[in-house]
């Protein structure tokens, strides 16, 4: 049966898609608006047209699961075009999202009517493609050219409310929409000619003699866009809808898409794009599996940690409480908290109004004991595995039946402190990655005992606070620490070797890292880990935190700092390492980029390669998922597992023989098999 069903209201066909989850624009959808387009131009009675989604969205998009695969005919902008030029007036009735080929849908109807809480957009950018059947032509024509760059440089929606501001909506519904929309196609049945979007030119025309709306848009996001492709094509595209007449300026626009469509930055986005939703999905949980009880939330800690991690859940109205152990720690936590949310209001990112109400669910606390109304307690004190069983042995005793009882430790092992309570099954790891507040990431630490229900309800709640998480088993880092590891342990000896912090940065940053090991090591603080005596020197990080190099904090760690934290390379850390590699006897020689992306890449894929072999990842898309959220890896190269498949697995293999590494069994076996990581 057809996805597309029509029926009328009077003389309005209203054409209703019913294609769950996102009525994703395949092949039988456009199908079916063709026939009812055809409908409706073939039957007198007809004097106007409604297309409306069923369900919870207008069309989210074209459906991504068809591409790289032979498409049928008719393809997306055939459909468009075929709406366009219906003889009566077509009316796009918008709830949820008109996302990518969706809002092309819109904007090809003569008209578009939606619910104040429907977003409208152009993602395409963020699969490293384009909007490909006439948005970047109609979008500018529609919205203006600055909110079309905006809109489809960086793929983020806007509010129906602006949309209509600006004139990309014509009226916000109140109350039922089907009934509004047709209400408003009798309206406007009469009028003509047609309004068509194609043919618009008092928004672009303008921007033919002055281009500084293009340069300055590429200046302001030239950070943002490094290293991708897709978000200059887009600009491209929307140039030609100011340059050239609509027919030429689609055809640019075609492609434009067709070499985006067929580069690895697209496979490799498009690829995230599943890899992000494949990774809720937790293997082994009955079917059926509820999850737990997520009203309250406690936490214990109120530093860094503890606090950002207590803000995911206040922002999202749960309550929370905070415990500390001195009136003077909890007072500094809970004044950093507000302090954040004054700053995000006087930034406008919340209203004063938002940022009160937050702060208005926090309950500070210097007692253990006031957790026991909470059904989700998370421990953020600092790293020592006995203060962790300490907590736990104590939380056991306080906690209600049913509590789910987690700790944030990045490294130590979630079995052994689960092993302090009399209920192991309710204890799991929730790893935030810092600032918990901000960072996208959280992995759901499985331990070996811990309960279908209790996972579901974490992932749960991370979906309400808004992070991408990831299940990941019980090892020393988990999935992401565990792969940084050996980057820093061969990051350190290459400096030995002769390689410098600026080298080894700059080849991870050109590679599309945000910062390279040295900056990340400044950034996070080199005394991380430090074991704290000074006398006590055993490699270049002992050295420089003894020297009170500490990082950014001190103004000095791998590089030096101006006030204004910018870097400079540092004679005195060159002089550190040189009596190192004296000490070590290390000779030192020149060092290619080649080496050091054998040497710190290469060495992270062998990494992920076990975790996979140990079953500490479910898949491999979860640690490109990891990577991606957690560490900045380019998403425009899908994560450490897809790009060793875009690499070469054989590749991988002889670089990391030919640098002396012991290669993992199933990366060998892969390798050997012509087989990926990634499908
Ligand atoms: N095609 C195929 N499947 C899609 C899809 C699409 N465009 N959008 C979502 N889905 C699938 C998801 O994979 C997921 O499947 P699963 O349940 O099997 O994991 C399911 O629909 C639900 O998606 P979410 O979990 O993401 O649901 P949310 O409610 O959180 O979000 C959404 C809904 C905002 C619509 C989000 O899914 C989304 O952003 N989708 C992508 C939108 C997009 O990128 N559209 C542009 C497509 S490209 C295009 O149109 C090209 C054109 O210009 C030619």
């Amino acid at each position: 049966m057809s996805p597309i069903s029509t029926k009328k209201h009077g003389d309005v066909l209203v054409v209703t898609s019913n294609n769950p989850p996102v009525n994703a624009l395949g092949h039988a959808v456009r199908e079916g608006l063709v026939a009812a387009i055809e409908e409706a131009d073939g039957d007198d009675e007809v004097k106007a047209v409604v297309i409306i989604g069923e369900g919870q969205t207008f069309f989210a998009g074209a459906d991504i699961t068809e591409f790289g695969r032979a498409m049928q005919n008719p393809m997306l902008p055939q459909v468009v075009d075929i709406i366009e030029n219906c003889t009566k007036p077509v009316v796009s009735a918008i709830h949820g999202t008109a996302l990518g080929g969706g809002l092309e849908v819109a904007l090809a109807s003569h008209y578009r009517v939606a619910v104040a809480s429907a977003k409208l957009g152009v993602p395409e950018v963020k699969l490293g493609l384009l909007p490909g059947a006439g948005g970047t032509q109609r979008l500018p024509r529609v919205a203006g050219v600055q909110k079309a760059l905006e809109m489809a440089a960086t793929g983020n929606p806007i509010g129906a409310k602006e949309a209509y501001e600006i004139g990309l909506v014509d009226r916000l519904i109140e109350g039922d929409l089907e009934q509004h929309a047709v209400a408003f196609a009798e309206e406007v049945r009469e009028i003509r000619p047609l309004p068509k979007s194609s043919e618009r030119q008092d928004k672009v025309e303008p921007y033919r003699t002055d281009r500084s709306v293009f340069t300055d848009f590429r200046k302001a996001n030239e950070r943002k866009f490094r290293g991708f492709e897709a978000p200059y094509a887009n600009i491209q595209a929307i140039e030609a809808a100011v340059d050239k007449p609509y027919a030429e300026g689609v055809l640019t626009e075609r492609q434009l898409f067709l070499q985006l469509m067929t580069g690895t930055q697209a496979r490799a986005q498009q690829y995230f794009f599943f890899a992000e939703r494949r990774a809720a999905k937790i293997d082994g949980i009955p079917e059926g599996t509820q999850p737990r009880m997520g009203k309250r939330i406690g936490v214990i800690g109120a530093g860094t940690m503890g606090g950002g991690i207590s803000m995911n859940f206040l922002s999202a109205g749960i309550p929370v409480t905070i415990v500390e152990m001195a009136q003077d720690a909890l007072d500094r936590g809970t004044g950093v908290m507000r302090g954040n949310y004054e700053a995000s209001a006087a930034k406008g990112r919340i209203s004063p109004g938002q940022a009160q109400a937050a702060m208005g669910l926090l309950t500070p606390t210097l007692k253990l004991d006031d957790l026991a109304d909470c059904d989700l307690i998370i421990e953020a004190v600092f790293e020592n595995m006995d203060v962790k069983k300490d907590i736990f042995a104590k939380l056991d005793k306080i906690a209600k039946p049913g509590a789910i009882l987690a700790s944030n430790t990045s490294y130590l092992n979630i079995d052994e402190i689960a092993a302090a309570t009399s209920r192991p099954e309710d204890v799991v790891g929730l790893h935030f990655f810092s600032p918990a507040n901000v960072m996208k990431l959280l992995e759901i630490v499985r331990g070996a005992k811990t309960a279908p229900d209790v996972l579901v309800t974490a992932m749960a709640l991370a979906k309400r606070i808004r992070k991408v998480a990831v299940v990941a088993g019980v090892c020393h880092g988990f999935i992401g620490n565990r792969m940084l590891m050996p980057r820093q342990v061969e990051a350190t000896k290459l400096l030995l070797e002769g390689a410098t912090p600026e080298q080894i940065d700059r080849v991870h940053v050109g590679f599309g890292m945000p910062m390279g090991p040295f900056q990340m090591a400044d950034l996070a603080g080199v005394d991380i880990g430090w074991h704290r005596d000074p006398s006590r020197i055993e490699n270049v990080r002992d050295a420089l935190c003894a020297a009170d190099r500490w990082g950014q904090k001190k103004g000095a760690g791998f590089y030096d700092y101006d006030e204004r934290r910018n870097p400079t390379p540092s004679p005195v850390v060159e002089k550190i390492i040189e009596e190192f590699r004296v000490k070590e006897g290390v000779e030192k020689r020149e060092i290619g980029n080649d080496e050091i992306v054998e040497r710190t890449l290469y060495t992270m894929v062998n990494e992920g390669a076990r975790i996979l072999e140990e079953g500490m990842a479910q898949r491999a898309s979860d640690i490109d998922v990891v990577w991606v959220y957690g560490y900045g890896w380019p998403v425009y190269r899908g994560g450490p597992m897809f790009w060793a498949d875009t690499e070469g697995l054989d590749k991988i293999v002889a670089g990391l023989e030919r640098r002396g590494f012991e290669v993992a069994k199933l990366l060998r076996e892969k390798a050997e098999a012509g087989e990926k990581f990634t499908r």
